[in-house]
């Protein structure tokens, strides 16, 4: 297999609008990313940049990033700490069911912004595991939930990039945002493009506090954490649920 020879049965290549490619998944008939806002846009700005921001000052900082996928979160993370916090120590866990697909991703076309990343994207596509002086990341080849539910007041960040709530409802449930919050420190911060009420009521009945994650080069998402952050509107969800009294999180129990 070549470069551009990342198509097979089950993915096909697509260029979103800011010039990166992403993926098409026919399992989910979903892309990986949103075609409008660009693959790394939509890294950076829904998750990369509200995540450094929360985290400044912090000498050491660990990241979860659901799922792995493609790999721009973790990748657009790593680009973005070379060049604005490489003085920290980050470590970057993300789990990922589809191995063929991680296994794939060295013929990935990624965008120009990531060539310097070579050796970390071949060797995280071979190995699942990465490490230097200052970063380590290591990718789980089997099931988030199984995986999170490891964890206790472990994780700074949480990059929430699951194919969307109806394509992939087990990643978005109450139950699994209850282990969200225990993986998480008590100061962490979520980051996820999803502004669903379904999302947000699930994250809300777990204790999390809901923000507006809004710019003007990209569609609105969402913050969410436990202690206030400065800087973006809190949604008022006594409010929200009151306009949709019907409206109830995702349960394990339902899917
Ligand atoms: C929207 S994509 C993630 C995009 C990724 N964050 C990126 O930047 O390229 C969702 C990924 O979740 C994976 N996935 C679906 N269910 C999963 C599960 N239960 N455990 C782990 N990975 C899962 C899919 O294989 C897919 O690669």
């Amino acid at each position: 297999m070549k470069k551009n020879d990342f198509n097979d049965e089950l993915h096909t290549l697509t260029r979103s609008e800011d010039g990166s490619c992403t993926a098409y998944s026919k399992e989910y008939d979903e892309h990986y990313h949103s075609t409008k806002d660009g693959a790394l846009s939509e890294s950076l700005y829904k998750h990369v940049i509200p995540a450094f921001k929360h985290i400044q000052g912090k000498k050491s900082v660990t990241i979860l990033d659901i799922c792995y996928g493609l790999g721009f979160n973790t990748l657009a993370t790593i680009l973005y700490y070379q060049q604005h916090a490489s003085d920290i120590k980050l470590r970057i866990y993300s789990p990922e069911l589809d191995s063929v697909l991680v296994a794939s991703l060295i013929h990935f076309e990624y965008p120009k912004e990531f060539e310097g990343l070579r050796v970390i994207i071949d060797t995280l596509s071979k190995k699942g595991v990465y490490e230097d002086d200052y970063l380590f990341i290591e990718l789980f080849l089997g099931d988030a939930r199984e995986y999170v539910g490891e964890f206790e007041d472990f994780f700074d960040v949480v990059y929430q990039d699951a194919f969307s709530p109806s394509a992939n409802p087990v990643l978005w449930t109450q139950e699994y945002f209850a282990d969200i919050k225990k993986a998480m420190k008590e100061d962490g911060i979520l980051t996820t493009y999803s502004t669903a009420l379904k999302t947000r009521l699930a994250l809300h009945y777990n204790g999390f506090r809901i923000y507006l994650n809004k710019g003007e080069s990209f569609r609105n998402a969402t913050l969410a954490s436990f202690k206030p952050i400065d800087g973006y509107e809190e949604i008022d969800m006594k409010h929200k649920i009151t306009c949709n009294p019907n409206t109830q999180p995702f349960y394990d129990k339902d899917i």
